[in-house]
C-alpha cells in the first residue's frame, strides 16, 4: 500500500465539499491504491458543520481514508500538504460590487498564499476553485513565492465538461466521442469556449455541425452563462457538477490526461498565443508524470483569437484591482 497524501481543503463544510470530499476519500481523483488524509479547513462559525461533515466521512468506512483534520487553523490545515484544493470564498452578497468581491476573496488568497509558502509541501499542487478562481490563484501564487507558479492551477474543467455536453447533443453523439475541445482564458463569461479543434467521433466538429451562426450565437454563450442558468433553476451555484470538475481537474494533472486527447486547464501562461506572461488563463494541456504542458501552435481565426484578448484583458483588470494584495 503507498504512503497516505495529505490533502487539504478549504470551504470543507460548503455546498461542493458536500459532494467532493466523499469522491476524493473513495480514490476517484488520485487513483483506488492512493491512501489519502484529508485536511479539513473552515471558518470558526462553520465548525460544527463541518464536524458533521467528518462524521458523515468516517461513517462510509472507506478503505483509503486513513484520517480527518478538521480546524480552522490555516497553518494546522496546510501542514505538510501535497494537493490543495482551495474551494472556500465568500459568496457575493447582495448589492455587492465585483470588485469589493474580487477585493474581499483576494484577501483570503493573499494569507492563504503565505502560509502555504510557509507550511506546506514545497510540490504541493494547487487548484483554487473559490471564485474569480484565476484571480485568486495568481494572487495566491506571488504570495507563496517557494512554490512553483506551475503548481499552481485554477478550475475550469466544469466549462470544459459543460462544452462537451453541449456538443455532443448538437452533434448527436456521446460525450466520450468528442475530443479536443477548449476552453480559453477566463472562468468568467468572458471564457471562450472552442470547437475549432474538436473531433466528433475522429471528425471535425465545425464541419458535423456545419451550423456556425450556432456555435458562435448559441454554443459559446450557453457554455459562458450556464453557471448563472443553474442558479437560476436551483437557487445555488453549481455544486456536484463543480465537484465533479474538481476531481477530473486533479485526477487528470496527477494521472495523466487520455491518449489522443487534451483537457482545459487554468495555468501560468508562458506567453503561448500572445497571453501575458504569468496570468493564470485556461489553454487546452496534456498532462504526463504530474506536469501539464500547453498544446501550441494550434491555429486560431480572428474571432477567436479576438474573444481570448477580452478574456485576457478581463484578467489584467482583475488583477490590477488587487493590485495591494500581492
Ligand atoms: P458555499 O458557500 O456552500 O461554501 C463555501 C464555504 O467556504 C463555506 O462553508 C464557508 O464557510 C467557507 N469559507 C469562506 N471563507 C473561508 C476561508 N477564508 N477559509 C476557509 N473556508 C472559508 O459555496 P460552494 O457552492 O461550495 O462554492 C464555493 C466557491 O466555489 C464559490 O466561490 C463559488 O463561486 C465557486 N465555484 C467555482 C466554480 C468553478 O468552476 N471554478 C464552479 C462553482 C462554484
Amino acid at each position: 500500500m503507498k504512503q497516505p497524501v495529505r490533502v487539504a481543503v478549504t470551504g470543507a463544510a460548503g455546498q461542493i465539499c458536500y459532494s467532493l470530499l466523499f469522491r476524493v476519500a473513495n480514490g476517484e481523483m488520485f487513483g483506488k491504491d492512493q491512501p489519502v488524509i484529508l485536511q479539513l479547513l473552515e471558518i470558526t462559525p462553520a465548525l460544527k458543520v463541518l464536524e458533521a461533515v467528518a462524521m458523515e466521512l468516517n461513517d462510509c468506512a472507506f478503505p483509503l481514508l486513513h484520517g480527518i483534520v478538521p480546524t480552522d487553523n490555516a497553518e494546522v490545515a496546510f501542514k505538510d500538504a501535497d494537493y490543495g484544493l482551495l474551494v472556500g470564498a465568500k459568496p457575493r452578497g447582495p448589492g455587492m460590487e465585483r470588485s469589493d468581491l474580487l477585493k474581499d476573496n483576494g484577501k483570503i488568497f493573499s494569507s492563504l498564499g503565505k502560509i502555504i509558502d510557509k507550511v506546506a509541501s514545497k510540490n504541493i499542487k494547487i487548484v483554487v476553485v473559490g471564485n474569480p478562481a484565476n484571480t485568486n490563484a495568481y494572487i495566491l501564487s506571488k504570495n507563496a513565492p517557494s512554490i512553483n507558479p506551475r503548481n499552481i492551477t485554477a478550475l475550469t474543467r466544469l466549462d470544459h465538461n459543460r462544452g462537451l455536453h453541449q456538443l455532443a447533443e448538437k452533434a448527436g453523439s456521446k460525450v466520450a466521442d468528442i475530443k479536443k475541445f477548449i476552453i480559453w482564458g477566463n472562468h468568467s463569461t468572458t471564457q471562450v469556449p472552442d470547437i475549432t479543434h474538436a473531433l466528433v467521433n475522429g471528425k471535425a466538429a465545425p464541419s458535423v455541425v456545419n451550423d456556425q451562426a450556432w456555435t458562435r450565437d448559441t454554443f459559446m454563450p450557453t457554455v459562458a452563462k450556464r453557471g448563472a442558468a443553474v442558479i437560476a433553476a436551483r437557487g445555488a451555484s453549481s455544486a456536484a457538477s463543480a465537484a465533479n470538475a474538481v476531481v477530473d481537474h486533479m485526477h487528470d494533472w496527477v494521472l495523466g490526461t487520455a491518449d489522443g486527447d487534451w483537457t482545459s486547464m487554468a495555468v501560468a501562461s508562458d506567453g503561448s498565443y500572445g497571453i501575458e506572461k504569468g496570468l493564470i488563463y485556461s489553454y487546452p494541456v496534456t498532462c504526463k508524470n504530474g506536469e501539464w504542458t500547453i498544446i501550441t501552435d494550434l491555429a486560431t481565426d480572428d474571432f477567436i483569437v479576438g474573444k481570448m484578448k477580452e478574456s485576457e484583458k478581463e484578467l489584467q483588470e482583475e488583477r490590477d484591482t488587487c493590485k495591494e494584495l500581492m
